[in-house]
Order: structure tokens, then sequence, then C-alpha cells
């Protein structure tokens, strides 16, 4: 689209790229064969390609045809902005991020099940610049049922990219006017059942903009997530945004799928009636670890944010 742009002030130009252009026809046909017909004269390249299938090829191909090319320039900047793109490429799977507002003692409601509003304004805004982000949001049909969320990107003065909205529920027990089936939104909402629940409400449910999958139960009756990330992955999803509640959270980090968090953290404490963060049927000890963690205030809350490391704590 730049080369498209810039029309005949490419040529003689230096363009440069965050990621290696690619030497094949995937979904376009190769970026280097547009590059030259442009008559760049130089490329400055962030990462190179991490496709295994391709390593090396744009760049190397663009020197054989006399371009100067540099590589690694500015490598961990850009490697930050495509991190989904990579864990696509190299696991077939999208880079799973958690994301939740809490008190200090780690409630994210004050009554369990019911509705609160724990961070602040500012909090809330960062949260939809996120959500511009990520190609989906996962949330639990019991975050469905006390907030009945909207889950769109609202930006002032900005059209936000909506994610695709994702619902676990097991039962079909959303209700048919909730409004996260009837936002005004490019994007689709995805709700994801078990194989026995009513196909008459899953009809009713299906519409231009609501999709039904249909997913096995694991051994402890919950839907299978391992399953429902390769589903995700395989309809094109590179990265998602998981939203909560309690027991969606707590799913994700028992299996160990969440990749980076975002913890919003409230300056007060929620005592001992509502959800915990993560909540699950039965006990288990999460050795998660957050590392290269940074902090930053959003109005009187502190974000958390940082890449997840599973271990053992012990060690
Ligand atoms: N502060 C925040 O950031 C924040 C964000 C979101 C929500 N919340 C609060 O969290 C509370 C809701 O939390 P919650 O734990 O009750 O509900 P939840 O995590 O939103 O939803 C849990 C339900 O999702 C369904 N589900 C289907 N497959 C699942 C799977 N593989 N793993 C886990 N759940 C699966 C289950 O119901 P079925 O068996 O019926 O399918 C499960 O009971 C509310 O109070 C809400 O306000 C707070």
């Amino acid at each position: 689209m730049a080369l498209d742009q810039a029309g005949e002030l490419a040529r003689g130009a230096e363009l440069y790229v965050t990621l290696e252009p690619c030497n094949h026809s995937g979904r376009t046909p190769p970026c280097t064969q547009r590059i030259l017909a442009s008559g760049i004269r130089r490329v400055v390249i962030g990462v190179s390609d991490p496709n295994p299938r391709v390593i090396g090829g744009g760049a190397d191909y663009l020197r054989s045809n006399g371009i100067s090319v540099d590589e690694g320039v500015l490598e961990e900047q850009c490697r930050e902005l495509i991190r989904p793109f990579i864990k696509y490429i190299t696991t077939s799977l999208p880079l799973i991020a958690m994301k939740a507002g809490l008190t200090l003692d780690g409630k994210i409601s004050l009554k369990r099940g019911r509705r609160a509003t724990i961070t602040g304004p500012e909090s809330h805004r960062f949260v939809h610049r996120l959500r511009d982000h990520y190609d989906a949001l996962v949330v639990g049909i019991g975050t469905v049922i006390a907030d009945d969320p909207l889950l769109t990107t609202r930006i002032p003065g900005k059209r936000g990219n909506d994610p695709v909205r994702v619902i676990l529920d097991t039962h079909l027990r959303i209700d048919e006017d909730a409004r996260v089936l009837h936002a005004d939104s490019a994007a689709a909402t995805w709700i994801f059942c078990g194989p026995d629940c009513a196909s008459a409400k899953a009809d009713r449910l299906r519409s231009e903009k609501v999709r039904v999958f249909s997913v096995a139960c694991g051994r402890d009756g919950k839907l299978d997530l391992d399953r429902i990330v390769r589903l995700l992955a395989a309809e094109n999803i590179m990265s998602v945004l998981v939203e909560g509640g309690a027991r969606v959270h707590g799913e994700f980090i028992k299996r160990q799928l969440v990749d980076r968090v975002y913890l919003f953290y409230a300056p007060f404490f929620g005592g001992t009636g509502g959800n915990s963060v993560i909540e699950c049927d039965e006990p288990f000890s999460s050795s998660l670890r957050i590392t290269r963690s940074k902090a930053r205030r959003y109005g009187s809350d502190v974000l958390i944010e940082g890449d997840v490391c599973y271990g053992n704590l012990e060690t």
C-alpha cells in the first residue's frame, strides 16, 4: 500500500520495514518482486522472517538483485511489535494475553458473580486501546450474565478495531437479548458451546454476526480450551485477549495457555465476598512468574504487565 501511494517517488528511495519482505507467494504475491519493480535502492529490516520455511529468503534475494540491505535494526522493538505474528508463524497458535482489573487483595468482583467497577477511567481507556490491537477477546458466560458487556473498542475520536468477541458457554445459557449479541460492530460474536446443548436455541442465535461452534468437553466437563485455541488459530486469529472472569482466567492459567498479563491494581482491598482473579473447581498451585515486567500508573491504578514464565517457583 505504501509503495502504491508513493508511486514514482519510491524510485531510488530507502524502505524501512519491521519484518523481512517475503520472497514467496502466500496471501499476497512476493513482496520482494514489488520492491524490485518500485525501484527502491536500499531496504532496512527490523526482524528477519521468523517463518521456519522462508528464513533469509527475502533479504538474500534483494541483495542478489543489487539492492543494499541492512538487517537487525531496532530488532528488539520490532520483535515486540510483531509478537503475535511470530508466535503464530512458529507455533500455529495465537498469542494469548490475560487482562484483569483487581483490588490489592486480588479480587475482580466485590460480591460473587456481580458486576463491580474496580479500576478507574484512565485504566478503562487503556483497555480500549488494548482491544484495538487484539484479534479476539474471550470471556466466560459468567461475565456475560453478570456484566452484560458490549465488548467493543471505544476510543474517543477514533473508530477502533473491534476484536471478534468469543464467549465460552457450555450450555448456551446466554440471554438472547444480551448486548454482546447485538453490538453495533463490524466484528462478529462467536459462542463456543458443548456438544449437547439445545440446537433450537443455537439456530436462533446464529445470524450474520453470530456464529455458534459446538466443541467437545474434556473429562472435567469443561469446554476443551486447547481445542478452542486451535480453532481460533485456524480462523486466522493471531492474538487473543482473555478478559475473564475468574473461572476463565483460572482455566487458561491452569493449562499454561497465557503468554502475557495486564493486571490493573486499584488502590483498595476488596474483602472476602468477591471473586478472586483466578478460580478453579479443583485446587491447583500456579507457578506462574511474570518476567520482563513493567509497572505504569493509570490515574490511581497501577498496571503490571509482562510475559508469563511457567516453572517451579521452588527452584
Ligand atoms: N474486574 C475484572 O477485570 C472482571 C472482568 C471480567 C469479569 N469480572 C467479574 O467476574 C465475575 C464472573 O466470573 P465467573 O468466574 O463467575 O465467570 P466467568 O469466568 O466469566 O465464566 C465462567 C463460566 O464460563 C463457562 N465456561 C465454559 N467453558 C469454560 C472453561 N473451559 N473454563 C472456564 N469456564 C468455562 C462455565 O459456565 P458453563 O459451564 O455454564 O459453560 C463457567 O462457569 C463477575 O462478577 C464479573 O463481574 C471482573
